[in-house]
């Protein structure tokens, strides 16, 4: 980090906890010496271009060793964690557990409790973060550092809200890749071979998700400035936002909402 602390990821060779100490490790923000990885099996995987980096199978271990400390386990297991981890900063990117249950799980008091996506590993994840109420403003700069390391990030006021984010950005490509594959099939049916509407619509993602994300223009501005060209898509637009849709798409959201409501132990 910008300063000394030493960081461990229980769950750091997983999907989640790999790309955010991946994204550490490229920016700089944590040194290999300064880190930490814990998991069950030891290994060691999607760490090889780095040496200094400590690894164990003992979670304990690594609390001992770290200030901070980022839990990154799948939410049932949450309760094989077996640490004590009073006096440290605990973080949390674990789907629906709570900073209640972190807290019984860890006797941890300061607790940042966040989501983020394995788009760390490329620098894109977004990463949105509530702190329970003993968490100092130092913890606060350490955890906008290291998620800011990962992509954009946001300090928000609960955990409801962190609950939102779980079913809105935790997945990526996810419900994007949902709207892409159904464009796809929109072209398949009018003829177009499968492959060239894979590659035509991919490219449209990848063109689309640069031009959202390079400026601060809200979705709906771009919206609202196509119907005004008055071209073919201010058309389709048009009919799009007199159809069920968007309906459709917060049902969608609704229910992983939920979902994250009881996917961890209570
Ligand atoms: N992947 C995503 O897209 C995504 C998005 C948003 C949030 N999340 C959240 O991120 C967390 C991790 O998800 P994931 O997809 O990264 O899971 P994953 O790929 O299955 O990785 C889980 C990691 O936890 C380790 N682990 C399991 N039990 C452990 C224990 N008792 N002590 C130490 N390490 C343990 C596993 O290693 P061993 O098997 O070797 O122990 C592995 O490194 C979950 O809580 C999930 O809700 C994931």
């Amino acid at each position: 980090m910008a300063n000394s602390q030493t960081i461990g990821v229980v769950g750091g060779s997983g999907q989640l906890g790999g790309a955010i100490a991946r994204a550490w490790l490229r920016s700089g923000c944590v040194a290999p010496e300064q880190l930490w990885i814990s998991n069950r099996s030891g290994t060691a995987a999607g760490f090889e271009e780095w040496s200094g980096i400590k690894f164990t199978t003992c979670n304990q271990d690594l609390v001992d060793a770290c200030q901070v400390v980022l839990l990154s386990v799948p939410p049932h297991l949450v309760s094989t964690l077996d640490i004590n981890a009073k006096d440290r900063l605990v973080m949390s990117v674990m789907a629906g557990v709570s900073i209640n249950l972190i807290r019984q799980q860890t006797q941890a008091t300061r607790i940042v409790r966040a989501m983020s996506n394995p788009a760390a590993d490329i620098g894109l994840a977004y990463s949105p973060w509530c702190a329970g109420i003993e968490v100092t403003d130092e913890d606060r700069r350490s955890v906008h550092i290291l998620f800011e390391a990962c992509g954009e990030t946001d300090e928000v006021p609960n955990e409801e809200q962190i609950d939102r984010f779980t079913a809105l950005t935790g997945p990526v490509p996810g419900f994007v890749a949902f709207y892409a594959d159904c464009m796809v099939q929109y072209a398949v049916k009018h003829g177009i071979d499968a492959a060239v509407a894979n590659r035509a619509v991919r490219q449209l993602f990848q063109a689309s998700g640069t031009v959202l994300g390079s400026s601060p223009t809200p979705p709906a501005e771009h919206v609202n400035d196509m119907i005004a060209y008055a071209g073919t898509t201010a058309a389709g637009l048009e009919a799009m936002k007199v159809s069920a849709l968007a309906d459709c798409i917060e049902e969608g959201l609704d229910a992983a909402y939920e979902r994250v409501k009881s996917i961890a132990p209570s």
